[in-house]
């Protein structure tokens, strides 16, 4: 029983059971508390606190230089901003790749430490071992594959995967595979139309795609691209629906003019003295307090 107007908590099962009923999955990134706050109240499904935020908060040329502790920190503040939406946290290059062990903790910081309920993963098949000793730690993990930009360097820059028969067929049973050792829903980036379409068919949890077309049970975007909080080169999968850059650009001017000119502060933006005091102060100093 609950006393409050928040919609109800999204969960896993709610997610997975999405696919059966044919609802879509939206999904957003976020990395603090206002954008997370923001993207619950417009309702969104999923928040991913994405390694993105190394290109488009920090200002890195590429994710992998982003740290556990910059990734922890980020989700621990969109988690304060998160009342319904599931709170799904992005494992940075190497927090998974060494041991086990290690792959095992990180991902239980994410959880104990900056409340996500939820891991993501890049790779396919390479990664099974670590996505199971994570899921035998009760910690659900979303996979992500394709397009993984933490294999930057192996793909050999940011290049659409998947278009040759033998990788086609790689990413397919990657997938299974993937579903098989018991992640909840996928990521499929930069993959073409008809590849995520056969991989969506073939599988009973949900794909989320992000530039992998229009066949996929949801869909992500990264908060900073689709709002336009950026004026960097857009790859032509995402839809920008807002022109933020431009206008806090604008904004932030019209106060350096308005600064320059004096019109800010106006007299209902400032606080004033009691006359009496007022009074008194002006004659000691001399300073007129009135205009
Ligand atoms: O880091 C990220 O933002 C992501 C999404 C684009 C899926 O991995």
């Amino acid at each position: 029983m609950s006393g409050n107007n928040f919609p109800p908590k999204i969960t896993i099962h709610d997610i997975t059971t999405r696919k059966k009923e044919g609802k879509k999955v939206s999904v957003i990134t976020a990395y603090d508390y206002p954008s997370a706050r923001i993207a619950d109240e417009a309702g969104i499904d999923i928040i991913l606190v994405g390694d993105s935020l190394g290109m488009v908060v920090l200002g890195y040329a590429n994710t992998l230089k982003v740290t556990m502790d910059e990734m922890i920190h980020h989700t621990k503040a969109a988690s304060r901003g998160v009342k319904s939406a599931l709170l799904v946290g992005d494992m940075p290059y190497m927090s998974y790749h060494a041991s086990v062990e290690e792959t095992v903790r990180n991902a239980g910081r994410f959880v104990k430490e900056a409340g996500a309920e939820a891991v993501k993963i890049e790779g396919g098949r390479k990664r099974l071992r670590m996505i199971r000793a994570i899921l035998d730690a009760e910690i659900p993990v979303m996979g992500h594959i394709g397009l993984t930009p933490q294999s930057i360097h192996m793909m050999g820059g940011y290049r659409v995967q998947g278009k040759v028969l033998e990788k086609a067929e790689e990413l397919i049973s990657d997938a299974q595979l993937l579903e098989e050792e018991g992640i909840f829903s996928i990521v499929l980036e930069g993959i073409p139309d008809e590849l995520s379409k056969i991989i969506t068919s073939e599988l009973k949890i949900p794909t989320i795609g992000i530039g992998a077309g229009k066949w996929c049970d949801g869909q992500v975007l990264v908060f900073h691209d689709m709002l336009g909080y950026t004026d960097a080169y857009l790859p032509k999968f995402v839809r920008k629906y807002a022109d933020l850059h431009g206008e806090m650009k604008n904004a932030i001017g019209r106060f350096i003019s308005d600064i320059e000119s004096g019109e800010f502060p106006s007299e209902n933006e400032s606080y004033s003295l009691p006359e009496d005091v007022a009074l008194k102060l002006s004659m000691k100093y001399g300073v007129a307090t009135e205009e």
